[in-house]
Order: structure tokens, then sequence, then C-alpha cells
């Protein structure tokens, strides 16, 4: 009974997780903080391979999702579905939250633009 409330839980706080909290952030100024901070190593058209994988897609998929793209066994073990808690921990703090990713960056410090590139993944992902 206690798993099952927990679940119904965690499944509830995915649901609410997609499609309200992105609100928060607005995707045109996302999609600058994405030229400066992310294209660098990112496509955000799908199956694009650059240093890192694409992010067309990322938003709502698990980690390590794209096919073409060979990834840390961090990564791949890392049991994340990308949704706004998620990315946000994550972006803020890449080598903290997935130890021994490949991800060669520093970290988003600002919580606003944050929001924002997590609203822009939302976007090119159809969320
Ligand atoms: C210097 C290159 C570089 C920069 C800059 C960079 N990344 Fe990455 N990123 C990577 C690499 C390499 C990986 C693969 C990590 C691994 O396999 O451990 C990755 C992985 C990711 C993942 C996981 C993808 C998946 O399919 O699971 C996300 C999400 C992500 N990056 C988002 C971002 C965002 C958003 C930015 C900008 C704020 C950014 N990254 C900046 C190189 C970079």
């Amino acid at each position: 009974m206690k798993f099952r409330l927990t679940l119904f839980t965690v499944l509830l706080a995915g649901a609410t997780g997609f499609g309200v909290a992105h609100a928060a952030g607005s995707a045109s100024a996302g999609q600058a903080v994405y030229s400066s901070q992310c294209a660098l190593c990112h496509s955000n058209q799908p199956g694009g391979v650059g240093i890192g994988p694409s992010l067309a897609g990322v938003y709502g998929q698990p980690a390590a999702a794209q096919g073409n793209y060979d990834y840390s066994s961090a990564m791949k073990n890392s049991h994340l579905t990308w949704n706004d808690a998620t990315l946000n921990k994550f972006l803020a703090a890449p080598q903290a939250t997935v130890p021994g990713t490949k991800m060669p960056y520093a970290g988003l410090t600002d919580a606003g633009q944050r929001a924002d590139v997590i609203a822009y993944l939302a976007s090119i992902a159809g969320k």
C-alpha cells in the first residue's frame, strides 16, 4: 500500500511537472541562452550530433536516449527522465547531478536563465 501511494505521488508529480513549471520560463529568451551557452556542443535538430547529443526531443525523454550518440556510462546509468525538475538540477550543476558525466560545462547559475532554456527545450520538443 505504501509503495502504491508512493508510486502514485511520483506519477502525479511527473504529470504536473509537464506543462506547468516551464510556463515560468520564456522560450524566446531561452533560445538566446541556448545559442550562447549550449549550441556550441548541442544541435537543436533531431538526430544532429555535435560534441554532445541532439537536444531536439530531449524534454520528456529518458536520459541517454539518442541512439546515435556515445554517452558516458554515468549518463546511461543515471535513470533520469528529463523534465523541469531534473533539467533544472542538471543544468545548475551537471557534474554534481550526474557524477562522471562527460558534459564539460560548469553549470548555468542563473535560475531565470535555466527556466528560460528549459522552456525553449520544451518548445522544440513540442511540449
Ligand atoms: C562544451 C560542450 C557542452 C556544452 C556547452 C553543453 N553541453 Fe550538454 N552535453 C554535452 C555532452 C558531451 C553531453 C553528454 C554527456 C554524457 O554522456 O555524460 C551532454 C549532455 C546533455 C544532456 C543530456 C542529454 C540526453 O540525451 O540525455 C542535456 C539535457 C544537456 N546536455 C543540456 C545542455 C544544455 C541545456 C546546455 C546549455 C545550457 C548544455 N547542455 C551545454 C556537452 C555540452
